[in-house]
This record gives C-alpha cells, structure tokens and sequence, in this order.
C-alpha cells in the first residue's frame, strides 16, 4: 500500500470479525512504529502487547468500553519519561506526549497497511489499566489500541477540517502566501 493511500484509509474501528489477527503483523507494526523520531533519540516508548483473553475483558472493563473485549489482541502503549525528564526538565512532558503521539501514528498506519483496523483509546482509568498489567507507578499508559479485522459494513472515513481551516502563512491566522503590500501613502 503506498503512503496516501495508507493515511487517507486509516480510521477508527470498533467492530471487529471473530478472525484472530497473526500476532506477528503486530510486531511489524510494532517495529516500524519505534522508529518515530524522539527528542535527543531518548527512548521514551515501551508496547506491551496483551494477549491473554481475561486481561483483555478487564481492560474494557478498566476503559468502560464494551468493544475492546472483542478484540483478541491489545497493544498498550506507555511512556517512561525519566531520562527525558533528566535531560529537558520541564520541555520534557512536551516531548513525551509529542513522541508517543509520532510512535502511534507509525503504529496505526503499519496495521492498516496490513489490512487490519483498531480504534486509538484514550480514556480510561490509568490506575485500573495499569494495576491490570503491572505497570509501574513512574510509567504513564498512554494509549490501548484493540486490534481485529474490522466487520463489515466499513465504517464511514469521519469529516476532517479542510486544509483551508488549518493553514496559515508567516503568522497566526495569515491565509496568504505573499504579504499584501498596503499602498504607498499619496
Ligand atoms: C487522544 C485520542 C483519544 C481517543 N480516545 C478514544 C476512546 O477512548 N474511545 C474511542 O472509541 N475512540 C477514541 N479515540 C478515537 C477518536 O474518536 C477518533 O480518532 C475520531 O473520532 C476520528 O475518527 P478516525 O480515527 O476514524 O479518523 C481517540 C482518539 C485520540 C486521538
């Protein structure tokens, strides 16, 4: 699949067929998704990928959202900043965030690359996700990813803002390219 192509279909699934996906797509996506740039290259990143069916029904539990205990597998994504934080000091939440962000776009583009769909979760209680899998006071769990094939019908691609809506030239709310010059005074 080229570039565009993998972009412009990547979009949120939250039903999946009862196919299980080869875990070794997975760690594809997992490997491609490491490469995201990361300030000073200070890994910041660790994936736990769930794979035990009881954990999995206790993370939908901990996210209250029915859909996740479908999925035969659960990529969470976490964040160990320590060492960021020691290097960029208050820069460093910034950094962690944005490089967790860069991982898990990698991550969504290499699986639907792959024919296989997932939904981003974010919201969850982050003491009942992390008790589930042993995560450590210090490390923050980002994100839980469900991955599936999706069931058909494919969802709809969701209305994103236009270009137009987003893009700015040389300052803040400048829609123009060139400057325009205002008259010379007479
Ligand atoms: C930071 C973040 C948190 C999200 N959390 C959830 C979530 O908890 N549950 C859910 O169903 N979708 C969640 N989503 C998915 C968004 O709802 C989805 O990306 C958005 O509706 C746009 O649809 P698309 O992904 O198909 O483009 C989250 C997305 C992001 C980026």
């Amino acid at each position: 699949m080229d570039l565009d192509k993998a972009i412009k279909g990547r979009h949120s699934v939250r039903r999946f067929k009862s196919k299980t996906p080869n875990w070794r797509d997975i760690i594809k996506a997992l490997d491609l998704a490491r490469l995201a740039p990361l300030a000073g290259n200070i890994p910041t990143i660790k994936f736990i990928v769930v794979t035990e069916n009881d954990k999995i029904q206790q993370l939908a539990e901990a996210c209250q959202q029915d859909f996740i205990a479908q999925a035969k597998y659960v990529v969470v994504v976490c964040s160990v900043p320590e060492q960021c934080v020691r290097s960029y000091d208050d820069r460093a939440l910034k950094y962690i965030k944005q490089q967790a962000g860069a991982t898990i776009e990698n991550f969504l583009l290499k699986i639907t690359d792959l024919g296989l769909a997932t939904c981003w979760v974010g919201a969850f209680s982050d003491e009942q996700v992390k008790r589930i899998l042993q995560i450590p006071e210090e490390v923050d769990a980002e994100a839980l990813f469900p991955i599936g094939y999706e069931m058909p019908p494919k969802s709809k691609q969701r209305i994103k803002p236009s270009l137009d809506t987003c893009l700015y030239f040389n300052t803040w709310k400048n829609k123009y390219m060139k400057a325009i010059k205002k008259p010379e005074a007479l």
